[in-house]
C-alpha cells in the first residue's frame, strides 16, 4: 500500500533522504504518518487581503477532521490569494500567477491529494487551472456567498448595487451620506458576493464541472452545513486518492457542456468564459469561445438572480440551489460526465427540486426563454467578442450608433463627464487598451459608467464596446472580451471617434461601418499600444510577453497542458 502512494516516494525506506523528509514532518506527525496513510493538501486562499475567503480556515478545519476521520494525513498549504476589491491593476492579472505556484507547490511536495479552498472571483479559477495541471486527485469546497445584507429595509447586493447606487449618486438622486452609509449594510457577513457575480458562478461552474460534492455550491458560508459538507469533501478526496481518480479522469469535455449549460441557466457571470476556457485549456481539452454561443445560448435562463434579476444567493441556496435548475435542464446534459463521486452528474438529479418558484423557475415558465453569451464577430473583433443578452437592455441589442472612443480607462474617467462631450444616448462608447496585454491583466472595466449628463436625462444603458472584462456583478448593453484586444493589433485600435459602429446580437455580429480601405489606410494610435503595456520586468514583464487572447481564456502560452505530478530528483 506504502509504495503506492505518491507520498511514498518521499517517505518510505530507510536511507537518508527518507529519514530526512520523515524527520522534519516529525513536528507533530506520528511515525504512524508515514505507514500507508495518503497525505492531502488543503491548498487554502484564506487572506485578511481577501475579505471573501478570510473565513477560510474554520472550513479548513472541518476538512482536516474529515481527512483524519478517513485515515488521511491533512496538511495546511496556504496559496497565492487574490482579493478581488483590493488587488490593482486588477486580480486578474495574477489569476495565471497563482494557478502556476499552485500547481508548483502541489508537484513538489509530498502530497497524494488537494482540497481547493477559493471563494473570491479568481481563486477557485486559479485553483482548478492547477489542480488540472498538476492532476493530482482534487475537490474544490467553495467558501460560499455572504448573507444577505439589507439597508433602509432594502436587500442589498453585493457589487450590482454599488453600480446602481453610484449611477444614482451621479444622477443626483442619492445624496453622498446615504451611499456612504449603505457601505457597512452590504457587506452583512463572512463570504463572497451574494449577487450571481463571479465568485457564485465559479462555484457553480466547480460544481456542474464535477469537482464539488453535489449540491454543496452556493451554501452561504456561515451556514452550518458548509461545515459538514467541508467535512465530507475531507473523507471524499482520501476515497480519490484510494480510487486514483484524477482530474484527467473527471473532466471531460462533457463536463464543460454541462457547465456551459449551468452557466446559461444560472445567469451566471461572463468571466466564466475566460476561466472555462483557461481550465479547459490546461487540461487539453477542446473547448472554443463559439461553444458556448452553440451549447448556451438556446438554454432558457430559470435563476432569478440579480446582477439580471431579483434575488440573491441566500435564495438560491433556500430555493434548493443548483441541482433543481440542471434537474429542469436535464435533457440538454451531457448524461456522460462525471462528478468526484464517480457518478455522473445527472445521477444526482434525481431528488432534486425548488422551494420557490419564483427564484428557480420551472422550465415551463422561465425568466428568459433564452440565455447564456452570445459570440459576436465582425470586423471590429475579428476573434470574437461576447455579450450577456440577459444583463442587456432589448432594444440595444440591434443598435447603430457614432463611437466615442477612449484610449483608456484614465483617458475615460478625465472626459465622460465634460459637459462639452460629444455623446448622446445613441452613441457607443468605446473603450481600449484593457485586454490582457494592453492594461495589463484585462481588467474589469468595460461597464464604463454613462455621461453623468445623459444620466441626468435618465439614460440608463447604452452600447459599450471593450476588449476588457466587466464584472460578474455588474450589468448593462456591453460587448466585452474584444480580441484581438487593441494593444494586440486588434481593429478596435482603428476606431475614430464618430465612426459608425454597428451590433446586432441576433445577427451575432459587431462591425465598425467604415470602408475597408479606409481602415487598411489607419494607423493604430501609439498611445493605445503602448499605453501602460510595457512593464520591465518580474510578472509583468512575464505575463505581457507571454499571455494569450480572451478567446483562448487568457492563460499564459507555457502553462497551457499539464506537467503531472512526477517529479525526477531528489532534493539532497
Ligand atoms: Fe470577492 Fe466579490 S469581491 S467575490
Ligand atoms: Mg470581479
Amino acid at each position: 500500500m506504502a509504495a503506492e502512494l505518491r507520498s511514498a516516494e518521499w517517505y518510505s525506506g530507510d536511507d537518508r533522504n527518507a529519514y530526512i523528509h520523515r524527520a522534519w514532518m516529525r513536528r507533530g506527525l506520528p511515525g504512524s504518518a508515514f505507514t500507508g496513510r495518503p497525505h492531502i493538501a488543503i491548498a487554502n486562499t484564506a487572506s485578511d487581503l481577501t475579505p471573501c475567503n478570510a473565513h477560510l480556515g474554520e472550513l479548513a478545519s472541518s476538512v482536516r477532521d474529515g481527512i483524519h476521520e478517513a485515515g488521511g494525513i491533512a496538511l495546511n498549504l496556504p496559496v497565492v490569494s487574490l482579493g478581488e476589491t483590493q488587488l490593482r491593476p486588477t486580480a486578474m492579472l495574477w489569476r495565471n500567477m497563482a494557478a502556476m505556484a499552485t500547481e508548483e507547490m502541489l508537484r513538489g511536495n509530498p502530497v497524494d491529494g488537494v482540497v481547493l479552498l477559493g471563494g473570491c472571483d479568481k481563486t477557485i479559477p486559479a485553483l482548478l487551472m492547477a489542480a488540472a495541471s498538476v492532476d493530482l486527485p482534487a475537490a474544490v469546497v467553495p467558501g460560499g456567498p455572504m448573507l444577505t445584507g439589507t439597508f433602509r429595509g432594502r436587500p442589498l447586493g453585493c457589487g450590482t448595487d454599488v453600480w446602481r447606487l453610484s449611477e444614482e449618486v451621479r444622477g443626483g438622486t442619492l445624496d453622498r451620506e446615504d451611499f456612504a452609509r449603505s457601505e457597512s449594510a452590504m457587506i452583512r457577513s463572512r463570504g463572497h458576493c451574494n449577487t450571481m457575480g463571479t465568485a457564485s458562478t465559479m462555484a457553480i461552474m466547480a460544481e456542474a464541472l464535477g469537482t464539488v460534492l453535489p449540491g454543496l455550491a452556493g451554501t452561504p458560508a456561515p451556514d452550518s452545513r458548509l461545515l459538514e459538507s467541508a467535512h465530507e469533501t475531507g473523507r471524499l478526496v482520501t476515497d480519490l486518492v484510494a480510487r486514483d481518480r484524477r482530474p484527467s479522469t473527471v473532466l471531460s469535455r462533457a463536463s464543460f457542456h454541462n457547465a456551459i449549460v449551468a452557466l446559461a441557466a444560472t445567469g451566471g457571470s461572463t468571466n466564466a468564459v475566460v476561466h472555462l476556457l483557461a481550465i479547459a485549456g490546461r487540461l487539453g481539452i477542446e473547448l472554443t469561445l463559439d461553444d458556448f454561443d452553440r451549447i448556451g445560448s438556446r438554454v432558457p435562463l430559470l435563476v432569478n438572480l440579480q446582477p439580471a434579476g431579483k434575488y440573491l444567493m441566500e435564495d438560491f441556496h433556500r430555493a434548493g440551489g443548483l441541482l433543481p435548475v440542471l434537474r429542469e435542464v436535464r435533457d440538454l446534459l451531457d448524461p456522460t460526465a462525471l462528478t468526484i463521486t464517480g457518478k455522473p452528474l445527472t445521477d444526482h438529479l434525481d431528488g432534486a427540486r425548488s422551494w420557490d418558484s419564483d427564484v428557480i423557475h420551472r422550465r415551463s415558465e422561465p425568466v428568459q426563454a433564452e440565455a447564456g453569451i452570445a459570440v459576436l464577430r465582425g470586423n471590429l473583433a475579428p476573434d470574437g467578442a461576447i455579450i450577456k443578452p440577459a444583463a442587456a437592455s432589448p432594444h440595444l441589442l440591434r443598435h447603430r450608433g457614432r463611437a466615442v472612443v477612449f484610449d483608456s480607462i484614465e483617458d475615460f474617467h478625465a472626459r465622460i463627464d465634460d459637459p462639452d462631450l460629444d455623446v448622446d444616448a445613441d452613441s457607443v462608447l468605446v473603450l481600449r487598451g484593457c485586454g490582457p496585454k494592453g492594461y495589463p491583466g484585462m481588467p474589469e472595466v468595460s461597464n464604463m459608467p454613462l455621461p453623468s449628463k445623459l444620466l441626468a436625462e435618465g439614460v440608463r444603458d447604452m452600447v459599450r464596446v471593450c476588449d476588457g472584462r466587466m464584472s460578474g456583478t455588474a450589468y448593462g448593453t456591453v460587448v466585452l472580451h474584444v480580441a484581438p484586444e487593441a494593444a494586440a493589433g486588434g481593429p478596435l485600435a482603428l476606431v475614430r471617434t464618430g465612426d459608425p459602429v454597428v451590433l446586432d446580437a441576433a445577427a451575432r455580429r459587431i462591425d465598425l461601418d467604415v470602408p475597408e480601405s479606409e481602415l487598411r489606410a489607419r494607423t493604430p494610435n501609439r498611445a493605445t499600444l503602448d499605453g501602460f503595456a510595457s512593464p520591465r520586468r518580474g510578472w509583468e514583464r512575464l505575463y505581457v510577453d507571454h499571455v494569450g487572447q480572451a478567446d483562448t481564456g487568457a492563460d499564459l502560452d507555457f502553462l497551457r497542458g499539464s506537467s503531472g505530478s512526477k517529479v525526477s530528483r531528489e532534493s539532497h
